[in-house]
């Protein structure tokens, strides 16, 4: 590919973190409107679906094949390349949004600044950290009444642990914001229309002048680790910050970053062998139609339609004909792509989640994308006993591509499901009900504390009727508590039996 070397440094990748009605959409749609991308506000797709009540939103999903949850938008701005991988907008999360974080190279996390760090950022914020990759910090909403922007900083590091470097300051906020002080460029970009309040201003000019004394260094090193994250203050639904956060954030996030394989090889960016994983599997919701898209993540090399690559868990040769890349406007058939861009592949069951494919002979896997501790449970049954093919079928197939985790009762074999958010087990029905035709009703057992326990230590008269004992689908035993506090319960009263939040 000519220019190859240019359109890789010119690649950034990210996905936005936050808490629902932070206002990620809102800021997504600016970024796009500085893209050009879009011309007016308000017309994201899906804003208006993620709204609605899930089942809602599951018809809107078949009617639209697979453009509201799927989307990778692709933008340029100010030279740069920028894909933003979104991480649906709902209520509830899944592992889709989990995985996602694995296939970025940087994050922004928009918090309102009228609440703070909310659960569902925090939640998010950690699977985050443990990449150590970039998180820029954008407070939003400051054209209402925002908390103290010194109390908003100090939770990143209080709640989050995450030491913070504002890039700019609000003075004032709701009615009597005033602007955004650039603490880079030492200068006040007004709010328009701001009232002049001079004495917002100079409690303003205090703080700054406090912070000039007092802050964190600003460390570019601890902001590629992780350790640091930039932080800005804006209004999305005003447009107020937006470029300022834009331009900075270009110039501090990183480009496509080396990957290491399960042999701990580094693959460079830049090298010539094409490589990949599959981060996401989404089912095409037409039940006409039973293929699905691997959404894959390039590390390596340039991609050209029609090339041949290997499969490596198979060792399956397979050409890339049929390749999406998902964008702001669907462009079909891309031609090329280079690393950090995500192409969609058309699979008719041949990936799973966490997949490498290669081009050449020299043979490269990553490691395996990281299983989420799930958090809810619910036990699942055929409602017609006729149909057990398709029912087994069905759930083989599903929990291989990630869609849900199997769990089976110690003793009976009864299936149970676990996910980390309940919109998962509705989608896992809907597919149920139209992929393979069978019909399934879920008998709930609730939120639970998964922990892995030792299979030597395993002995049933531990169980009780506060913990449920199940093994996952590898076979190894789980215990299931009712909650954190029959989980203390259990290690007071097994203080030798070693438990695990991870499998
Ligand atoms: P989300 O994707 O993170 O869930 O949030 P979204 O952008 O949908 O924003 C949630 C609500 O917050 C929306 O209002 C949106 O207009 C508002 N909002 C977002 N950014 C700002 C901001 O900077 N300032 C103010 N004042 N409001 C903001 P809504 O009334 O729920 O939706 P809508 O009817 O306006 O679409």
């Amino acid at each position: 590919m000519e220019n190859f070397e240019q359109e890789l440094k010119n690649r950034r990748t990210f996905a936005i973190i936050s808490h629902p009605d932070a206002g990620k959409t809102t800021l997504t749609e600016q970024l796009l409107l500085h893209g050009g991308v879009i011309r007016e506000a308000g017309t994201v797709k899906g804003r208006g679906a993620k709204k609605m009540a899930s089942s809602d939103w599951m018809a809107i999903e078949q009617q639209r094949g697979i453009s509201v949850t799927s989307s990778v938008l692709q933008f340029d701005y100010d030279g740069k390349r920028i894909n933003i991988l979104d991480t649906p907008g709902h209520e509830d999360f899944s592992e889709d949004t989990y995985r996602t974080l694995m296939a970025v190279d940087s994050v922004v996390m928009v918090v309102d600044a009228a609440k703070g760090i909310e659960p569902q950022t925090k939640k998010l914020f950690e699977i985050v950290s443990k990449r150590g990759i970039p998180v820029f910090t954008f407070f939003n909403k400051i054209d209402r009444d925002a908390r103290s922007p010194l109390d908003l900083v100090d939770e990143l590091e209080s709640i989050l642990g995450i030491q913070a470097y504002p890039m700019n300051w609000p003075i004032g906020s709701g009615q009597i914001l005033q602007g955004i002080y650039d603490l880079k460029e030492k200068e006040l970009i007004p709010f328009k229309n701001a009232a002049d309040h001079p004495e917002v201003r100079a409690e303003g000019m205090d703080e700054i002048e406090l912070l000039e004394d007092a802050g964190n260094e600003f460390d570019e090193e601890a902001v590629a680790t992780g350790k640091l994250t930039p932080v800005f203050f804006g209004s999305a639904l005003a447009n107020f910050g937006v470029t300022e956060f834009l331009r900075e954030y270009l110039q501090y996030a990183p480009m496509p970053s080396p990957v290491k394989t399960v042999d701990d090889q580094v693959i460079e960016p830049d090298s010539s062998q094409f490589t990949g994983f599959v981060f996401k599997i989404q089912a095409n919701m037409d039940p006409r139609h039973r293929d699905r898209i691997a959404f894959v993540r390039i590390v390596s090399g340039a991609f050209e339609r029609g090339m041949d690559v290997t499969l490596e868990r198979t060792g399956k040769k397979l050409r890339l004909a049929n390749v999406t890349q998902f964008m702001a406007e669907e462009r079909e058939n891309v031609q090329g792509a280079v690393p950090g861009d995500i192409i969609g592949v058309y699979d008719t069951g041949n990936f799973q989640i966490g997949d490498t494919i290669f081009s050449g002979k020299k043979e490269v896997r990553f490691p395996d994308l990281p299983t989420f501790t799930p958090e809810f449970f619910n036990k699942v049954i055929a409602k017609d006993v006729m149909k057990q093919k398709s029912y087994h079928k069905g759930i083989t197939q599903l929990v291989q591509e990630g869609t849900i985790q199997l769990y089976k009762s110690w003793n009976s074999n009864e299936y149970i499901l676990g996910a980390v958010g309940q919109l998962q087990f509705e989608v896992f029905k809907f597919r149920m009900e139209n992929e393979y035709n069978v019909e399934i009703q879920f008998e709930p057992i609730g939120s639970k504390v998964a922990r892995w326990i030792d299979p030597d230590q395993v002995d049933e008269k531990m169980a009780s009727s506060r913990n449920l004992l199940v093994k996952d689908r590898y076979d190894r035993p789980v215990f299931l508590f009712e909650n954190q506090f029959a989980l203390n319960w259990f290690k007071d009263k097994y203080p030798d039996v070693h438990l695990e939040a991870k499998m």
